[in-house]
């Protein structure tokens, strides 16, 4: 029997690769560089599946021109919101994601960026590199403390309940929103806010980990930063279309917050220029999912749902 066809829009990791190749008659974009709407539909020609990454915006009007033969597209993500999801249930495509297996490692790059915006890892490490470092000095970059600093978790998913772990470890007060209270043993010792903004109020560190959704999208603007604690920090894993930028960014100038940690833009990979000068931005290029054992596991899933699919029965991580 024929395998079937796959077109893949990025490179992915060698343990995955084999399998694919053993499994699936694979096209995958070598040149690993960013896909337009008619290369990806060019791409998914005469295939049964796509295999789709955060930055293929997979819009109506892309899953629109896919050929009838495209049955799946398994999403190399958790996020789904590169996807328009009701397009796809239009045409009969199922749509499959990657969750649970990227929790500890996005948990990880959250912890990082906090621990790296407080204690102002950027300026440190531009001061050495820079060969401007004169030695020690009482006065010299001085952070704020994390462990006496309340933590604000937006969204108490499954990261967000990674990251309340993390906390406690360092002896952090944890306080959440979530739409629901959550039963106790997934709180994490943390204390329940049923309203975002009163979430805000009490958030001297405030770490974003709710999906982007039409309700979701422009949350942290200028009204709700005025909401924060003055010398605040904000720390962004979830989406970056949940900040805006004008607003953070005018806030970080002005002081109103201390710094912000930040993993995911609006735009990526055209991030707004002004985070480029600020020194009170720890920036990192949506690295939250990025180990080895968890790129590896999100791979085998993607791939999982795929033989589901061909094999007639549910995938497991199927979204639409
Ligand atoms: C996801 O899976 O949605 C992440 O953003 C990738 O790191």
């Amino acid at each position: 029997m024929s395998k079937p066809a796959v077109y893949v829009t990025r490179n992915v990791p060698e343990a995955v690769a084999e399998r694919l190749h053993r499994d699936y008659d694979a096209t995958v974009n070598t040149a690993d560089t960013g896909l337009s709407a008619d290369d990806i539909v060019a791409g998914a020609e005469g295939k049964d599946a796509v295999i789709v990454t955060p930055p293929d915006k997979m819009t109506a009007e892309v899953i629109d021109r896919l050929p009838a033969s495209i049955k799946a597209i398994g999403c190399f993500s958790v996020g789904t919101n590169h996807v328009d999801l009701e397009a796809a249930k239009r045409r009969g495509i199922v749509v499959t994601n990657t969750p649970g297996v990227l929790t500890e490692a996005t948990a990880d790059i959250a912890f990082l960026l906090i621990l790296a915006a407080c204690r102002r890892a950027h300026e440190g490490a531009s001061l050495i590199r820079a060969g401007a470092w004169q030695g020690w000095k009482p006065i010299q970059l001085m952070g704020v403390e994390v462990s006496t600093r309340r933590l604000g978790i937006l969204g108490m998913g499954r990261i967000g309940q990674a990251v309340a772990r993390r906390a406690q470890g360092f002896g952090m007060p944890v306080h959440y929103y979530d739409q629901q209270r959550l039963p106790a043993d997934k709180e994490h010792g943390a204390t329940f806010h049923d309203t975002p903004e009163s979430l805000l109020g009490v958030s001297d560190i405030l770490s974003i980990h709710v999906p982007a959704t039409p309700e979701t999208i422009g949350f942290l603007n200028a009204e709700r930063i005025a909401k924060l604690p003055d010398n605040a920090v904000v720390v962004n894993t979830a989406r970056g279309d949940i900040v805006e930028d004008e607003a953070l960014i005018d806030a970080l100038k002005r002081g109103k917050l201390f710094a912000a940690g930040l993993d995911v833009f609006a735009g990526e990979p055209n991030i707004h220029s002004g985070y480029y000068n600020l020194d009170n931005a720890f920036i990192l290029p949506h690295l939250g999912s990025a180990t080895v054992e968890t790129r590896n596991a999100m791979g085998f899933m993607v791939l999982d749902n795929l033989d589901a699919v061909f094999d007639g029965t549910t995938p497991p991580n199927r979204v639409a």
